[in-house]
């Protein structure tokens, strides 16, 4: 069950999201010491798999296994949308509704995998697991489908069926018709009919024929990335899963997990290794040259944490701005990692909650860039490349807002992004994190796998609370 705990969240002050309830409480109450006066809200099977919080009015959206919910910010359920179970087979590609298909078609419950606020168009995307991860647009009012659109290739998003794994961003257009919709997923070695990250058209209507089209698209580049057939034949395990996505200035970054195909041989005889990258695009390059990747973790008295579990990108407060030599408007990340680089799937108990500064990520990959537009080293990126290719040299200029050119891409990091420690778990396992600013201080709150919550508050000294 732990997939379901991770999708936490809360911009608002201290909702959270445990073992499939979702559950409200309030900061000064908390801070007293005196009970928590909770509020919760569990869905029908306890299948929860996602949560948007809208940024203004408060009200939670809510994905589950065949239901979509809208609550007041106090939790009250105000509607439900039924997406499953619906007449399919996972093997039908494309799905049955399209084209008739060889496999047995039998009811197939509808897990929610992807559900997203689209604020432009005042609606809720929402994808699921059923027909290859088709979307439904909902209104935001009252959760009225608008539409769903699975006539073309391109509406697929992914057929893999465990939650948490599939990350989407929205960019909104500042200027032009369609805002741009980042997906990164994993693939389930079907690299021929879906890229593993691709920014796609989000259009303003839900039946227009370029819904989900790749932002670019020519006879040589496209706004997609597809994992080679030659890794998955060296490596047949080898996959992506996308943790986390988010936005930041000119970037929109990802966290995921992937095989280390360094670690794990390739006959697949020894043990799996995994390993946590950072993900990063410039928003604006639709040709995909600002791809970079570095490896990313944390480590407390020499014990590498490494398999990332949940992030979350807030703001300091003032008192952890000093304290990073850092201005209150710098991002920064929240991340939970669990121990080690083995199990993915069931992941040790002993976790850590690291603290990122994007300006810190930043650095270290700039520096990688004019490192190899100096001409050192190599692109190191073996799971793409498939090769070691030489960085060229160039006298081109790199600075924070360079977006890559069609040489020395796409790159990877050879040195790990460290975080700073925060807390160490070892007996709960922690699997979720959300943080907000309260009166100066950063406040974050985790959740962990058996459904307890700890709540971190952090002038530098830490504060937790158990509950
Ligand atoms: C809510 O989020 C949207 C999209 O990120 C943003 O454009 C808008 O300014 C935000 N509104 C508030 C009140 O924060
Ligand atoms: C919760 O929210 C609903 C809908 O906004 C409202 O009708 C109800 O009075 C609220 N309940 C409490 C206890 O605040």
């Amino acid at each position: 069950m732990w997939p379901l705990l991770r999708s936490l969240v809360a911009p608002h002050l201290g909702n959270m999201l445990l073992l499939g309830v979702l559950v409200l409480l309030t900061v000064p109450s908390l801070t007293r010491g005196h009970p928590l006066p909770f509020k919760s809200f569990s869905p029908p099977d306890w299948g929860l798999t996602h949560l948007a919080i809208h940024n203004k009015t408060g009200e939670v959206y809510v994905g589950t296994v065949n239901w979509i919910f809208k609550l007041s910010s106090n939790l009250t359920k105000l509607r439900s949308h039924m997406t499953g179970p619906v007449v399919d087979n996972e093997k039908c590609y494309p799905p049955p509704s399209v084209q008739s298909c060889p496999h047995d078609l039998a009811q197939t419950t509808n897990v929610n995998k992807l559900l997203l606020i689209d604020y432009a168009q005042n609606r809720l995307i929402a994808c699921g697991s059923t027909s290859q991860g088709i979307c439904q647009f909902l209104r935001l009012d009252d959760l009225f489908k608008l539409g769903e659109p699975h006539h073309r290739k391109e509406h697929y998003l992914s057929s893999v069926t465990e939650s948490g794994t599939m990350s989407g961003v929205i960019i909104t257009s500042q200027h032009g018709p369609a805002s741009k919709l980042f997906i990164g997923t994993p693939i389930d070695g079907k690299s021929e009919y879906f890229p593993t990250l691709s920014s796609r058209k989000l259009m303003s209507n839900e039946e227009d024929a370029d819904m989900f089209s790749f932002v670019y698209q020519d006879e040589f580049v496209s706004s997609q990335l597809k994992i080679p057939s030659d890794t998955l034949s060296k490596f047949p395990a080898f996959d992506i899963y996308y943790i986390y996505g988010f936005s930041s200035e000119q970037f929109v970054y990802y966290l995921t997990m992937q095989l280390d195909t360094q670690l794990t041989s390739p006959d697949a005889s020894g043990e799996q290794f995994f390993t946590s990258k950072i993900v990063r695009l410039c928003v604006d390059d639709s040709k995909f040259y600002s791809y970079v990747e570095f490896p990313i973790g944390c480590t407390k008295d020499g014990v590498e944490y490494r398999l990332v579990q949940d992030a979350y990108l807030s703001r300091p407060g003032k008192q952890l701005a000093d304290s990073l030599g850092i201005s209150e408007d710098e991002d920064i990340l929240f991340t939970v990692f669990s121990q080690g680089q083995k199990n993915r799937a069931k992941p040790p108990k002993e976790s850590a909650l690291c603290l990122f500064t994007l300006r810190r990520i930043k650095e270290k990959i700039k520096e990688r860039i004019q490192s190899c537009y100096r001409g050192e080293g190599k692109l190191s990126l073996p799971w793409l490349l498939n090769k070691e290719l030489a960085c060229i040299n160039s006298p081109l200029q790199i600075d924070d807002n360079f977006c890559g050119q069609d040489f020395n891409q796409p790159l990877g990091g050879t040195s790990t992004i460290e975080g700073i420690p925060l807390f160490i778990d070892k007996e709960d396992g922690m699997t979720s994190v959300a943080a907000y600013n309260y009166r100066g201080n950063t406040v974050a709150f985790t959740g962990t796998r058996n459904g307890r919550m700890k709540k971190v508050r952090n002038k530098r000294s830490i504060v937790f609370f158990w509950q």
